[in-house]
């Protein structure tokens, strides 16, 4: 039963649990030092944050724009990871980020660094086996396969095609 793939993200019943649980253990502490390792891996995924401009790296650790940037994160994979059972809904919601972000010139490119990032990082933060990366990948593979057609009607539209 929990072997079965849903048709819609592409998921087994047991990926799906392994990520919710993984994702209830992530607390806004693990996601603000996420984004501190994001900014600091990858200086031109920063370069989109403006309001971070001029900060050194003792001063971006401790500030509350980077925590709440890691909030608003959190609230948004939160969305997702709630949703795994609803396609529908779920689409939609990448979808709104997407659209946020496309807004923003941010390209799928950042996204998949970000989510490449994000599965090592629970690697690093928690005692998970190999399945649970896995599930991890094969979730944000499915967020970013949605988010990557999306730009590209928002490109055509952009177009005027
Ligand atoms: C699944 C992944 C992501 C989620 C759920 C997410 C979610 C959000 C949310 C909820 C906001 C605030 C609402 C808004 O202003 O639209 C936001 C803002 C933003 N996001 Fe993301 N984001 C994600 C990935 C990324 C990536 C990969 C980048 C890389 C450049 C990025 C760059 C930004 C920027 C520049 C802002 C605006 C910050 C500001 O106004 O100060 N986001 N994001």
């Amino acid at each position: 039963m929990g072997d079965i793939v849903d048709p819609g993200t592409g998921l087994t019943e047991r990926q799906k649990t392994a990520v919710r649980e993984s994702w209830a253990k992530m607390g806004k502490d693990n996601i603000v030092e996420f984004y501190f390792r994001l900014f600091t891996t990858f200086p031109h995924i920063r370069a989109y944050f403006k309001t971070l401009d001029g900060l050194d790296q003792d001063a971006l650790k401790i500030s509350p724009k980077l925590r709440a940037h890691a909030i608003n994160f959190r609230h948004g994979v939160s969305s997702f990871i709630d949703n795994l059972d609803d396609i529908e809904c779920l689409v939609i919601l990448i979808q709104k980020v997407t659209e946020n972000h496309f807004r923003r010139n941010i390209k799928p490119k950042p996204f998949e660094e970000a989510f490449s990032l994000f599965t090592t990082f629970v690697g690093d933060v928690q005692e998970v086996d190999e399945f649970t990366l896995n599930a991890w990948k094969a979730t944000l593979a499915t967020v970013l396969s949605v988010i990557t057609e999306h730009m590209k009607t928002l490109e055509e539209q952009t177009d005027g095609h």
